[in-house]
């Protein structure tokens, strides 16, 4: 399988802070990847260098074959790179469908939102084609009964979902998802777990998903990597990853073996040992 994306020594400097050291890792096409490991563990600043929010302090990145080191944000959106934010950042007054129509503002050869010649140019034709891309993602998210409604009024759940729409809207081959399910329900988590397989294995995007939830990272993930300060501790298949006693260690709390000094040792220790 061809490689997506890969990432090539990066680190990540804010003045004295450490936000990500020497961190590699290669993504292939179809995958769906998950990046896990404790707050503050630089998962959302390696998305950030991936989009190009960030430009890492050292290494290099490459899509498709292509260094994109250098690329601002949106030439890596225009090459198809897409994602939603840990913090929502939809535009609350505006409508569902035109928060989702503002995905494909890149795709927008005339732009409808501020273009004055509307009329004239053609613009409208192109807009009429963009709400009909539009509508097919609306329609797979099961947005229909609220694309009318104004995104400040919605759900959390609902608010996520309309992101992830507007990401989907760019079309793109490689999608971010930075926490999609976070502060969600049970049932809530079900649902846009099944938009992830559904839109990597339907729509064929290659996916990089940043989730807390390791139930959800465990069920759905391909291959799963996990940070801890800003380096790469492990990575590989959800089973492995999960047995590995430096993630068990860092990530799930887990000791290695339980320190104690013998003379503190209480009769329920020396019991069950
Ligand atoms: N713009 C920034 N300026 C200064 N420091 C930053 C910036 N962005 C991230 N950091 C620091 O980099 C480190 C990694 O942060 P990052 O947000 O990538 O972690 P995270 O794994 O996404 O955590 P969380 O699970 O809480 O979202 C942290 O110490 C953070 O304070
Ligand atoms: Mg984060």
């Amino acid at each position: 399988m061809a490689t997506s994306l890969e990432v090539r020594g990066v680190s990540l400097r804010f003045g004295g802070v450490r936000a990500l050291t020497d961190v590699s890792f290669a993504i292939r096409e179809g995958e769906l990847f998950s990046i896990i490991g404790p707050n503050g563990a630089g998962k959302t600043s390696i998305v950030n260098c991936i989009s190009g929010r960030y430009k890492p302090t050292e290494g290099q990145l490459f899509y498709q074959g292509r260094d994109i080191t250098g690329l601002t944000p949106n030439a890596r959106a225009s090459l198809g790179i897409g994602r939603t934010f840990q913090n929502l950042a939809l535009f609350h007054h505006m409508s569902v469908l035109d928060n989702i129509m503002v995905g494909r503002h890149h795709l927008l050869k005339n732009n409808f939102l501020t273009g004055s010649l509307y009329w004239l140019t053609g613009a409208r034709k192109e807009e009429l084609e963009h709400r009909r891309k539009v509508e097919e993602i609306i329609d797979f998210l099961d947005l229909q009964s609220v694309r009318k409604a104004t995104a400040g009024t919605l759900s959390y759940g609902l608010r996520k979902r309309v992101e992830l729409a507007r990401a989907m809207a760019l079309e793109p081959r490689l999608i971010l998802l930075d926490e999609p399910m976070a502060g969600m329900n049970f049932e809530e988590k079900e649902d846009m777990a099944r938009y992830i397989v559904d839109l990597n294995e339907e729509f064929g995007m290659t996916v990089v998903m940043i989730e807390h939830d390791m139930g959800v990272v465990m069920d759905i993930s391909h291959r799963v990597m996990v940070l801890d300060f800003g380096k790469k501790i492990a990575e590989g298949d959800p089973g492995t990853v999960l047995a590995d006693p430096h993630v068990r260690r860092a990530y799930l709390g887990e000791e290695d073996e339980v320190l104690v000094d013998p003379d503190d040792a209480s009769p329920a220790q020396e019991s069950a040992a």
